[in-house]
């Protein structure tokens, strides 16, 4: 069964989405560790809950890559096949890349090459989109930028405010994640330079 190493900085609403489907056996996969750049992250205590591993890896004093280089000890420590940004707020490294590539994927708030960054939802909101919603796609070397899995949309109404907008995207991340991860676990992607198609 394929080991899914999550990287999560917050909340973990989505890592619970992952931890959800796999206990109910719709994903062929296991959460085996779960890691935070963040003391105290509520992802952390949902991860334990579920028995994977969950730790804290501070990130003080280190530069991006030695960073990511225990990261990457770690992933390998515990056999992961696949690494989920899920909330991970963070820029990856190229040694972490390198390291797993075309085995990262991570979940965008934002329809994708569409308001990158750390705030894809206000982005959205303040340009006046009418349609917004999220991206599952693979980690390369530029922020927000890899082959994109899926994508599922949502519309932007007039009275939206971030937190209203945010909370309808919220409900498909929690769809998008899993089916990609189950995807992938199921050997069902393949990519072809930028783009990455079902099989
Ligand atoms: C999610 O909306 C995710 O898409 C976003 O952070 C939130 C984490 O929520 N990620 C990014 O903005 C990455 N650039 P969660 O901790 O409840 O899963």
């Amino acid at each position: 069964m394929l080991k899914v190493g999550v990287l999560a900085s917050g909340r973990g609403s989505n890592l619970q989405a992952i931890l959800d489907e796999c206990a109910a056996g719709r994903i062929p996969a296991k959460v085996v560790v779960v890691i935070s750049d963040k003391e105290g992250a509520p992802a952390l205590e949902r991860g334990r809950k579920a028995s994977a591993e969950a730790l804290f890896i501070s990130p003080k004093g280190l530069k991006r890559e030695e960073y990511d280089a225990k990261l990457v000890a770690e992933m390998r420590k515990h056999g992961v096949g696949l690494v989920v940004l899920a909330g991970y707020m963070r820029l990856i490294s190229p040694l972490f890349v390198k390291a797993f590539r075309n085995k990262i994927i991570n979940i965008h708030p934002a329809l994708l090459p569409s308001f990158p960054g750390t705030h894809g939802q206000r982005d959205a909101l303040e340009w006046g989109a009418k349609i917004s919603g999220c991206t599952v796609h693979f980690v390369d070397e530029e922020c927000d930028h890899g082959p994109i899995i899926l994508q599922k949309a949502v519309p932007v109404m007039d009275d939206d405010t971030v937190e209203t907008l945010s909370a309808r995207i919220l409900e498909q991340e929690h769809k998008a994640l899993p089916e990609a991860i189950r995807l992938f676990a199921e050997g069902k992607l393949r990519v072809e330079g930028r783009r990455a198609f079902r099989k």
